[in-house]
């Protein structure tokens, strides 16, 4: 009698966990998710792989801080029981703003359906683009707490865009297309953020090694790195702008840019001006002009008068340091024997961006402003960009690393933490051991 009740007790109890842990299974809602990024050594390109289709494949994918959307090769190896074209006039269609309306004169595929609605796919390294179809599929990420990553969750209809493998060239090998992180409503923060509903807000963290890994994480801090440094506390504001004219490869007219640019009003080097022509770091009602951060950038580019007023000043600065033969594609370079090191890198004069006031300003010490091209040789890594480019400072992935930007998407505003060498940690700390 005793032990019937017990094992009837036993077997209700059973059953109530088993409910419980799957009704916590369906409405896990995390507060953040979590891409590792590497850095590839030959092209200097910047890695991540989404989980995409059923099955689920890992699919290599290059970083575009400023791209519009995610975009992968469907014209091989692409095969998926979940891909779902976008049908023309659908409320896909509509957040994409894709208005055309597609049909395809080959035998039905991924990326060749009828009644479709149709982006252009950037391949922003070569910057050549072409037509591809919106569709959607399954998408698996990691979760995170902020400081390790939790279980994987997914997105059963994640819009992104069909490329063609010809699009694929100068990608690093492997890669299969591109991941947008930038300002539209397709680009991974924003659908990540409205899918799992969480502030429309994301950090970048690149590592300057091409062996550790750095991070992308989408939705709001603590963003945790080892020893316990929370690198979205003591972040530096500047407002993000809108170029009222794209700058991808191709682009309807009336589309703003994708990209993040900010509003560099005068740089200095050891605290003094360095001169140069203000109207260049105005975006022009063309949409040139100004200053945009840049993941497919290895360097910092600057348009020419501007390049060449930096490098005279910083040559200056260091004017009792030995210049040396530059190494290509940089223009001023130095014998690394005279220059002491310093926990930011090098012991270099600092490059300030000022922002929008004289006390706010982005800091670019030795570790970010030089680049060691051998043993003997450390060359200031900014290179020309011409004349009449579209952009004039284009601020880019060395410049970038081991410092953790946020880009809060609501507000159109940047937070940027400069060298976290200085609080003894770098990109590479966060802990990817998972706590699932
Ligand atoms: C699309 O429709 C056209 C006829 O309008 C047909 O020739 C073609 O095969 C169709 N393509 C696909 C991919 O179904
Ligand atoms: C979760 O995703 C990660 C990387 O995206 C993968 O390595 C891991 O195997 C996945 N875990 C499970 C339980 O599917
Ligand atoms: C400054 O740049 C603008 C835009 O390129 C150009 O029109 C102007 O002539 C330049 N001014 C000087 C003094 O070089
Ligand atoms: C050269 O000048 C820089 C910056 O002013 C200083 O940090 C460095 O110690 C000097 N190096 C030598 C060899 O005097
Ligand atoms: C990384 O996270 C794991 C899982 O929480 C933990 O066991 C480990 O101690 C952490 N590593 C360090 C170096 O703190």
């Amino acid at each position: 009698m005793a032990g019937a009740s017990s094992s009837s007790y036993v077997l209700i109890l059973c059953s109530f966990l088993f409910v419980s842990s799957a009704i916590a299974q369906t409405s896990f809602r995390p507060r953040a998710l979590i891409l590792p990024v590497t850095k590839d050594p030959s092209t200097l390109q910047y890695l991540a792989q989404i989980n995409q289709r059923t099955p689920l494949v890992p699919v290599s994918v290059t970083l575009d801080l400023g791209g519009q959307f995610l975009w992968v090769d469907c014209e091989q190896g692409y095969v998926s029981s979940t891909y779902r074209p976008a049908r023309c006039r659908s409320a896909q269609c509509s957040l994409a703003r894709a208005t055309g309306c597609g049909e395809c004169f080959s035998p039905p595929r991924p990326g060749c359906n009828n009644n479709t609605c149709s982006l252009l796919p950037d391949n922003t390294v070569t910057r050549t683009a072409t037509s591809g179809e919106l569709a959607s599929d399954v998408v698996s990420i990691q979760s995170t707490d902020g400081r390790n990553p939790g279980r994987n969750v997914s997105v059963s209809q994640f819009l992104f865009v069909c490329g063609s493998t010809f699009l694929l060239q100068g990608l690093a090998s492997g890669v299969k297309g591109m991941a947008g992180l930038g300002r539209t409503r397709i680009a991974l923060p924003s659908q990540f953020a409205a899918d799992f509903s969480f502030d429309r807000k994301f950090a970048v963290c690149l590592s300057s090694s091409t062996t550790a890994r750095g991070v992308v994480i989408f939705g709001d801090g603590p963003y945790r790195f080892l020893p316990n440094i929370d690198a979205s506390t003591n972040l530096i504001y500047t407002p993000l702008i809108i170029n009222p004219v794209s700058t991808a490869s191709a682009y309807s007219s009336g589309e703003p840019s994708a990209e993040y640019f900010i509003g560099v009003r005068s740089i200095k080097i050891n605290e003094k001006d360095v001169p140069i022509n203000t109207t260049l770091l105005s975006i022009d009602s063309e949409g040139n002009g100004g200053t945009k951060i840049s993941s497919v950038n290895p360097y910092t580019v600057l348009e020419s008068s501007i390049y060449n007023a930096v490098i005279n000043a910083f040559v200056s600065e260091l004017s009792n340091v030995t210049r040396v033969t530059p190494v290509a594609p940089f223009g001023a370079c130095f014998s690394s024997r005279n220059i002491g090191s310093t926990r930011v890198g090098p012991a270099v004069p600092n490059i300030d961006l000022v922002l929008q006031s004289e006390s706010v300003y982005w800091r670019i010490f030795g570790a970010n402003s030089m680049v060691q091209v051998n043993n003997d040789v450390l060359c200031l890594g900014f290179v020309d960009g011409g004349v009449n480019p579209t952009t004039s400072i284009v601020i880019g992935g060395h410049q970038i690393e081991d410092n953790l930007l946020q880009f809060d998407l609501a507000t159109s505003r940047l937070g940027f933490s400069s060298s976290l060498l200085f609080r003894q940690t770098t990109c590479a700390n966060f802990n990817f051991t998972s706590n699932a």
